[in-house]
């Protein structure tokens, strides 16, 4: 079977997990510090903050921002459920807003939506590994008054305009989940460049003033995530490469992937569409691929959440599925996955 995700460790993972049993300084030590600040500098934000996941990353985030008493925080339609119940979680109202043609929160509903609705909070997300409209949200941001919190759980190394996913809104939320570019297993970060947010945000995490959770990751966690960080620029690449030989050999039979103009799209997942999505994944089942739906859902379908008309989202849906691309795809899978799948768009022409 040729899976999904793999997450691949090597000797180093190894040696460092061995490394901290022996050292007997399993949690609060130097390996979440040199993470947090590995991290910082790598996303080009003046603070980064661990968490034990991307969700409680979020919820943090809103709460950090004074969300709270039903204020309502603006999502897309496209994304994991995470994302949506994190907002209920931090006791905010959620607004459902259309994706656009690269599966992120589109604009011109964005603006309809704040003014409606005069959120505190938007939350756009970097599906797939693409970046949302970064730009033209912050300029929304300035105009209409509210803050951005980038839900950045699938981008870690994604870039707009030379601009690193994270460090584009007032909080940037990540998630180290087994899948993820840099897995830590479980785990999350927040990222931050303004200082009286970092102040909020880090009495979530060190019991300040108000109850909190513990919410901390191990050391290990932390150290495997740092070794994993370090190699994250070379497997983006490499996600990258064969992402432009699907784009390449499957072009014109499928609707593929678009990277945003300026951007630098990481491939979290490789998307693409099809209206006979079924018998594809069938196909793929039979020669040994492991191809998913990522989601099967629409955000506001699953609380029954406040939304504008969602047509996009509405036809993406039945149509995404997604093909493995990570970064230990040999050759010759990748070259099998492109076979299955151009044979297949002769079987059903
Ligand atoms: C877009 C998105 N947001 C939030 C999360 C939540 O992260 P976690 O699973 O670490 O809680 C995930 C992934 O799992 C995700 O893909």
């Amino acid at each position: 079977m040729i899976r999904i995700v793999e997450p691949v460790f090597s000797e180093e993972e190894k040696r460092a997990v061995l490394e901290i049993i022996e050292s007997h300084q399993i949690t609060r030590g130097e390996w979440t510090k040199r993470f947090q600040e590995e991290f910082a500098r790598f996303v080009g934000t003046d603070h980064c903050f661990t968490v034990c996941s991307g969700t409680v990353a979020l919820f943090i985030a809103l709460r950090a921002l004074g969300v709270d008493r039903r204020d309502k925080v603006v999502v897309p339609a496209m994304s994991f459920m995470a994302t949506i119940d994190s907002v209920y979680l931090a006791c905010g109202e959620p607004v459902v807003v259309d994706v656009d043609e690269y599966y992120t929160m589109d604009l011109n509903q964005l603006e309809d939506a704040v003014k409606k609705f005069k959120p505190k909070v938007v939350m756009p997300v970097h599906l797939y590994g693409g970046m949302a409209d970064m730009e033209g949200i912050m300029e929304l941001s300035e105009r209409y008054g509210f803050y951005v919190v980038e839900d950045a759980a699938q981008a870690h190394g994604a870039e707009l305009k030379g601009r690193k996913a994270g460090a584009w809104g007032h909080v940037g939320a990540f998630s180290f989940y087994a899948s993820k570019n840099v897995p830590m297993g479980e785990g999350g970060a927040l990222t931050t460049n303004d200082p009286e947010i970092a102040k909020k945000i880090r009495q979530w995490i060190d019991f300040g003033d108000h109850p909190a959770f513990n919410v901390r990751i191990t050391e290990f966690q932390a150290a495997i995530g740092t070794l994993q960080l370090r190699k994250l620029p070379q497997r983006n690449e490499r996600r990258r490469e064969i992402a432009k030989t699907y784009s390449g050999r499957l072009e014109g039979i499928f609707e593929l992937p678009k990277e945003r103009p300026d951007s630098y799209h990481v491939y979290h997942l490789y998307t693409l569409r099809h209206p006979e999505r079924e018998k594809v994944l069938e196909r793929l089942k039979e020669k040994g691929v492991d191809a998913r739906v990522y989601y099967t859902y629409l955000l506001h379908e699953l609380r029954g959440s406040e939304h504008l008309p969602t047509p996009n989202a509405e036809k993406f849906r039945k149509e995404v599925f997604s093909i493995p691309v990570h970064p230990y795809l040999s050759d010759e899978e990748v070259d099998l996955i492109c076979g299955t799948l151009t044979e297949f768009s002769h079987l059903v022409r």
